[in-house]
């Protein structure tokens, strides 16, 4: 049986894409810090028959050591991961850290999806045709902050997404580099405004903006309508999507050199904490 792990599986864009998989007849298992989601999920997949193909676990993935378990834990659980869906966020109109020292979405929405592609690439690599969407900027939302990637100075607000989703970007380019020898996948995309919950804490006049967001954005199932073509067929190793249209991934937000830079960046930050 085919298995889809997909973070942020609990809401928006991640939980569609869980329920699309169930569908399928996948074994489906999603990753939230929300007990009540997770139930919620677990749930009505029993009640559509699916019940012994869903699985939740609770985690808090903008910890470095609930990344390790978590790893740790599908490793242990699965013989092959088919789809590995990184779409976890949880914005903050201020800046807050991790109790690991890193902002928080750098921990969650970069550094989390680097521990989780390249810490599940063995069993992706073990799946017929092991798949990675990873929600990042599709080259559009850069440039990188190289000499403040923890947005020390001047917090850009929503901003700091669009950071996360370009060093996401260069996640994607480096890991077909590091894993060139497995045939696995790597799907970037950028949705576009979506109506999902954008789970967050905003300040008054971001809260009105993620209102606005919220009623404008298209629904759920045309993004989903949008990406699951890719994902069915992804057209090359690397594929970066936009809205539902493929996009180049020779732009300035895929230079190998900056992935290059990042992946060694992240590597000496990750070998300052303890293990
Ligand atoms: N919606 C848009 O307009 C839009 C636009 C561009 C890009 N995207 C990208 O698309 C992806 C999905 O976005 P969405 O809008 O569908 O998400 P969403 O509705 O805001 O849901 C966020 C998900 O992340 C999970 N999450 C939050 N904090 C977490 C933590 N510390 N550890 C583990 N899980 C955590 C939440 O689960 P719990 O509540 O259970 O923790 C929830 O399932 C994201 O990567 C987002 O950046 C979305």
């Amino acid at each position: 049986m085919a298995t889809a792990v997909i973070t942020g599986g609990t809401d928006g864009i991640g939980r569609a894409l869980a329920d699309t998989y169930l569908a399928r007849g996948h074994e489906v298992l999603v990753l939230g810090t929300s007990a009540e989601k997770g139930r919620a999920f677990v749930d009505a997949a029993a009640r559509s028959g699916a019940g012994d193909r869903a699985r939740f676990v609770r985690a808090d993935l903008s910890r470095v050591a609930e990344n390790r378990r978590v790893i740790d834990l599908i490793t242990e659980t699965c013989r092959a991961v088919d789809v590995l869906v990184l779409g976890a966020r949880y914005h903050r109109s201020t800046r807050v850290e991790t109790p690991d020292g890193f902002e928080s979405n750098f921990a969650l929405f970069y550094l989390s999806r680097f521990l989780l592609s390249h810490g599940l690439v063995e069993l992706l690599g073990r799946a017929e045709r092991g798949t990675v969407l990873n929600f990042g900027g599709a080259g559009l939302t850069g440039p990188v902050r190289w000499n403040d990637l923890q947005l020390r100075r001047n917090y850009p607000g929503t901003g700091a997404l669009g950071h996360s989703g370009a060093l996401c970007d260069l996640l994607g380019v480096h890991f077909g580099r590091v894993h060139r020898d497995t045939p696995v996948r790597y799907v970037l995309n950028h949705p576009g405004v979506v109506s999902t919950s954008f789970a967050g804490e905003y300040d008054s006049s971001t809260a009105a903006h993620v209102d606005r967001l919220r009623t404008s954005g298209k629904p759920v199932s045309l993004a989903v309508a949008q990406i699951l073509p890719f994902l069915d067929a992804p057209p090359a190793r690397l594929t970066a999507v936009l809205e539902g249209r493929q996009v180049s991934t020779r732009g300035p937000g895929f230079d190998p050199r900056d992935a290059a830079r990042l992946h060694q960046e992240t590597e000496k930050l990750l070998a300052g904490l303890p293990r």
